[in-house]
């Protein structure tokens, strides 16, 4: 089933690389420029709603209803936060990846649903950090997949194994599946590794699909832990500024202006 909203996986195999950084600050970067943004959060660690400052309560719906019951419940999961046009599809802490229902089309379909449909322009998805189901239904769910890595040497295998997990579903579930770009995180610019991983992932997957990064800033995380985006947290800091910078250019590739 071909996603109707237009749907964005925030994805890695390796842990720590800024997933979930991102998809809580892009989805916070498109809701102030006006777009109805739901982030969903896939990953049972659960951190989009701390990045957001949600409560959920143990045993509220969450998107992880999804695969124990195998039917499309993803609405009443649904919460609107602090900030306008933004909601969020909260993760479920109990939930224990590997288990549950191994539909690869079950996001999809909750996705095409009308209450998601009227209600939403956008979906982004933190992913978790492993090839499970729960990945395989967000790539198959997707229109373009957000690929954060950190500049080091270790990185290069996770984006490599990464990329061939998107093959796979390009080439079976989902063909229409396009990779919107390679996003180093936590980048020093000073330091030569940085430059020469990054040299090396434009090597291997051409430059144009490797994004202007996001620079190390520790207030990221000092925001996270207040429950609020980095634009509204420190709206004067680097990171608020290159993750501006980051949702303008992916509303152009969005809209099919930029390179996909
Ligand atoms: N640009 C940055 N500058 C400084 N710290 C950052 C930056 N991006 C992310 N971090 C920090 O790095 C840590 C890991 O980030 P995050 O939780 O977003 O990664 P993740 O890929 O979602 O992790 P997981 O695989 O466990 O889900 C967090 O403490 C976060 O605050
Ligand atoms: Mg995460």
């Amino acid at each position: 089933m071909t996603p109707v909203v237009q749907t964005i996986a925030v994805s890695n195999r390796k842990g720590g690389t800024g997933k979930t950084t991102v998809a809580v600050n892009l989805a916070a970067e498109f809701a102030a420029a006006g777009r109805r943004v739901l982030l969903v959060d896939l990953d049972s660690q659960s951190h989009c709603a701390v990045g957001l400052g949600v409560k959920v309560a143990r045993g509220a719906p969450t998107v992880h209803d999804l695969f124990r019951a195998g039917a499309a419940t993803l609405e009443s999961s649904v919460r609107a936060t602090a900030y306008p046009f933004l909601s969020l599809a909260p993760g479920d802490p109990l939930f224990e990846h590997g288990s549950g229902f191994r539909d690869q089309g079950l996001l999809s379909q909750a996705l095409a649903e009308p209450a998601i449909t009227d209600a939403f322009d956008l979906v982004i998805l933190d992913t978790p950090p492993s090839l499970d189901i729960l990945l395989l239904n967000a790539l198959r769910a997707a229109h373009g997949v957000i690929v954060p890595y950190v500049p080091h040497p270790l990185s290069l295998e996770g984006v490599k194994q990464l990329m061939r997990v998107l093959f796979m579903i390009k080439s079976g579930e989902n063909p229409d599946l396009k990779i919107y770009g390679l996003l180093p995180v936590m980048v020093a610019e000073h330091i030569r590794e940085h430059r020469a991983i990054t040299g090396e992932i434009e090597h291997q997957f051409g430059a144009p699909k490797v994004l202007a990064g996001i620079r190390t800033d520790i207030k990221l995380a000092e925001s996270f832990g207040t429950g609020q985006p980095i634009r509204i947290y420190a709206p004067k800091s680097r990171a608020a500024e290159d993750f501006a910078a980051l949702g303008r250019t992916l509303a152009g590739v969005c809209e099919g202006r930029a390179y996909q």
